[in-house]
Formats: structure tokens, C-alpha cells, sequence
């Protein structure tokens, strides 16, 4: 194994896990997540936060799996939500914001 350099300083999960047709639970990735990720990345280009500053990136489930929204994780983790990935965007960007101080 080779140690890379760092590459950000946060990194925000956006949980895009999708089920098959009928699954009983919920699944993120067919609420808007990529669209959330894309929309995110642009806007943090936008403002020179995109790269070093922090990256946000598509994941698997993070086991919360909420009747409806998206599940994103900031703070190395520490901090998790559900968010509406329409509605809620601009709320997820803010917090990015904050955490790249
Ligand atoms: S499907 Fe998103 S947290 Fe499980």
C-alpha cells in the first residue's frame, strides 16, 4: 500500500443507493441524489471550493434509509441528515460553506 497526499479537507457522502423495482425500503438514489451531487458541484466551482476545500461524493446506503429524501453525511460522519434534494439544496450547500470555513 502507498500513502497518498490529501487530496480535501471534507468530504460530504450523499447516499445514491438504489433497489430493485418493489424492494420495501426506501432507496436515496431514486430521490434526487445524483442531481443533489451535480447541482452541489457545480455551485462549489462556482465559489473556488471544489477540490482541495472539499469534494462531495456519491455513496452506498448509510443505513438510515428514510421513508423518503435523500441521506447526506458531513463532519467525517458526525453529522448526518434527510434531506429533500430539491428543496433542501440550497440548506446542504450552506452547511458545505460552514465547513470549509
Ligand atoms: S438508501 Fe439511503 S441511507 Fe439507505
Amino acid at each position: 500500500m502507498n500513502r497518498l497526499p490529501p487530496a480535501f479537507d471534507e468530504v460530504v457522502l450523499i447516499c445514491n443507493n438504489t433497489r430493485p423495482p418493489g424492494a420495501p425500503k426506501h432507496s436515496c438514489g431514486d430521490h434526487g441524489a445524483w442531481e443533489l451531487r451535480k447541482w452541489l458541484k457545480r455551485e462549489l466551482k462556482k465559489e473556488g471550493l471544489w477540490g482541495e476545500k472539499v469534494r462531495v461524493v456519491l455513496t452506498s446506503c448509510l443505513d438510515f434509509c428514510p421513508s423518503e429524501g435523500v441521506v447526506c453525511s458531513f463532519d467525517r460522519g458526525r453529522s448526518l441528515v434527510k434531506i429533500d434534494a430539491q428543496t433542501d439544496r440550497e440548506i446542504v450547500l450552506e452547511r458545505i460553506r460552514e465547513l470549509c470555513g
